[in-house]
């Protein structure tokens, strides 16, 4: 297939690139840097200079280019989200980003439409023990300063799904670990002992960027229009386990438990890390895109990632 990729040159995009060369699908990568376009130039795609806000500058820079599909994975974190604000840019990418990638796609002729999803859009809670499946509510508002995040993210999917003429899937990622900075950078925290384990914690699920980029190469050529498909490992865990097994892979010391209140100076983290508790099921992305993670772990993951 012939695919635009918006996000090329972001940790999820940095995966995929390859991977969707090596399947031998060709790609015009979008990227808003000369540097940006040299390193996707160099993974094999045609590099286009472009500005996915700007819808009139995307519009123009993709004149001329026909696709069979367009892949949304830009988002604006540079770093983990701490506060609220961290996330506003990515929100808008997810709500005005979609638009625009989706006049494009229009515009270039594609008919499939993959997209960025994200797990904690089933919300910022106690979601109790049992597996939570594509089945369940998704982007329901819960009253609170969560509720712009939740709205972008159900505006975003509900955009690519109900776009005409297209067949739009949501890749409801849960949350990247593996050989990129952010990773590294939590690593490197732990080797300080800077990185606390909160008791009690939250509950979470996982995925190494290699299989979630295995899984959206797998989605865009199997995945069924106007479904979306959660794409996380086999073993969600507790925070505090994920934060030990990532102190153990840096081999850093045992992390320092500290009370859990003390990160409500940081609603954002505190809600990740403690307030939420959710056990992603991948059965319908094994089922229906022939896909099973190389890494069902992070334990296994963090250790590659060495
Ligand atoms: N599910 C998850 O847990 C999850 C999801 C996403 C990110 N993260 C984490 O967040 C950290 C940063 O991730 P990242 O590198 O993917 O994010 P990033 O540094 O924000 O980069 C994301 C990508 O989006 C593109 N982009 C952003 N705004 C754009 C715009 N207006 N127009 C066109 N392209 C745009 C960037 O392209 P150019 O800069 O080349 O233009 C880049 O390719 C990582 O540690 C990652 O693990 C986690």
């Amino acid at each position: 297939m012939k695919v635009v990729l918006a996000g090329a040159t972001g940790t999820l995009g940095s995966a995929l690139l390859p991977r969707l060369v090596e399947a031998g699908h060709s790609v015009v990568a979008l990227t808003r840097s000369a540097g940006g376009a040299r390193r996707v130039a160099d993974a094999g795609a045609e590099a286009v200079l472009a500005d996915v806000l700007d819808e009139p500058g995307l519009l123009t820079a993709l004149r001329g280019h026909r696709a069979d599909a367009v892949i949304h994975q830009a988002t604006a974190l540079t770093r983990t989200p701490v506060a609220h604000r961290h996330l506003h840019a990515t929100d808008e990418l997810r709500d005005t980003g979609t638009a625009h990638l989706l006049r494009a796609a229009e515009q270039v002729g594609a008919t499939r439409f993959v997209t960025q999803s994200f797990f904690l859009g089933y919300g910022y809670r106690d979601h109790g023990d049992g597996w939570v499946t594509e089945d369940q509510p998704f982007g329901e508002l819960a009253g609170d300063e969560f509720d712009v995040h939740l709205r972008s993210m159900r505006s975003n999917e509900d955009q690519v799904f109900s776009a005409d003429g297209i067949e739009g899937i949501a890749l409801r990622y849960g949350l990247f670990y593996g050989p990129e900075p952010g990773t590294r950078k939590l690593m490197d925290q732990a080797r300080k002992r800077m990185l606390p384990v909160p008791r009690p914690s939250g509950v979470t699920s996982p995925v190494h960027i290699e299989d979630a980029a295995a899984a959206t190469v797998a989605a865009l050529e199997r995945g069924r229009g106007g479904q979306a498909y959660n794409v996380v490992d086999d073993h969600p865990l507790g925070f505090d386990e994920y934060v030990t097994a990532l102190a153990a892979a840096a081999g850093a010391p045992a992390p320092r438990r500290v009370p859990a209140w003390l990160l409500r100076t940081t609603p954002y983290l505190h809600a990740l890390m403690v307030g939420t508790r959710i056990r992603l099921s991948n059965a319908k992305a094994k089922r229906e895109l022939g896909w099973a993670p190389r890494f069902p772990s992070c334990h296994e993951g963090l250790a590659a990632v060495g």
